[in-house]
């Protein structure tokens, strides 16, 4: 088998994994952490992802971050995340994944650009914590309404700008945005 063949044998692996409802968590002291170029493909791994995602670091280089999408997560959060990200700013999100072994774990993620010396977005790099299970509950029936409503639409595009609108709908009834919901939950949840 050539590296080519390797590679995408082990990527649509990964893809068919399906989830085993298995909620995995990790210590609160403990960060997850990943590095990626400017495409969304994984440059660095710490080992705390490898053994959460139940992923080896050589599987994981060179990647899509996708390969741990977990079906549940909506395409509208991904949307928000990349035109942030493409804005040069960053990003808190909650977000659900799903490991190699099927189980999955919740995070809230800190995602930013990474800047070289000449002021240029060389790559992203994420960090993500283990959230309070308050924020989860309050999160998870949100993304199971936008997944659910996304799924109705068999165009990714369309599914995505449907899942953005309404996401957006939801915010604008709860008289709030993505990044101000992320914090109240944060800031409560820890109060
Ligand atoms: C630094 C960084 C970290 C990311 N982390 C995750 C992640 O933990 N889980 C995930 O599903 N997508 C993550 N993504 C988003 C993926 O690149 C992708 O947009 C998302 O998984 C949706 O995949 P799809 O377009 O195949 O549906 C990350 C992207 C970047 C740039």
């Amino acid at each position: 088998m050539s590296d080519f063949d390797s590679l995408a044998a082990a990527t649509q692996a990964a893809r068919t994994v399906r989830p085993t409802g298995v909620e995995r968590s990790f210590g609160q002291d403990e960060v997850i952490v990943t590095k990626t170029d400017l495409k969304g493909r994984i440059t660095y791994a710490n080992d705390v992802f490898c053994r959460v995602s139940a992923i080896e670091e050589a599987d994981l280089l060179g990647r899509p971050h996708s390969i741990i999408r977990h079906p549940e997560m909506p395409k509208a959060v991904f949307q928000l995340l990349w035109d942030t990200l493409k804005d040069r700013r960053e990003l808190f999100a909650y977000v659900v994944n799903l490991a190699g072994d099927g189980a999955h774990y919740w995070v809230l993620a800190h995602v930013t650009p990474s800047i070289g010396p000449n002021g240029e977005v060389v790559g992203y790099h994420s960090n993500r914590r283990l959230p309070d299970p308050r924020a989860i509950r309050e999160i998870e029936p949100i993304y199971r309404t936008l997944a659910a409503e996304e799924r109705r639409h068999g165009r990714a595009a369309d599914a995505a700008r449907v899942g953005a609108d309404l996401l957006h709908q939801m915010l604008a009834e709860r008289n709030t945005d993505y990044d101000r919901f992320v914090w109240s939950l944060t800031n409560g949840a820890a109060a």
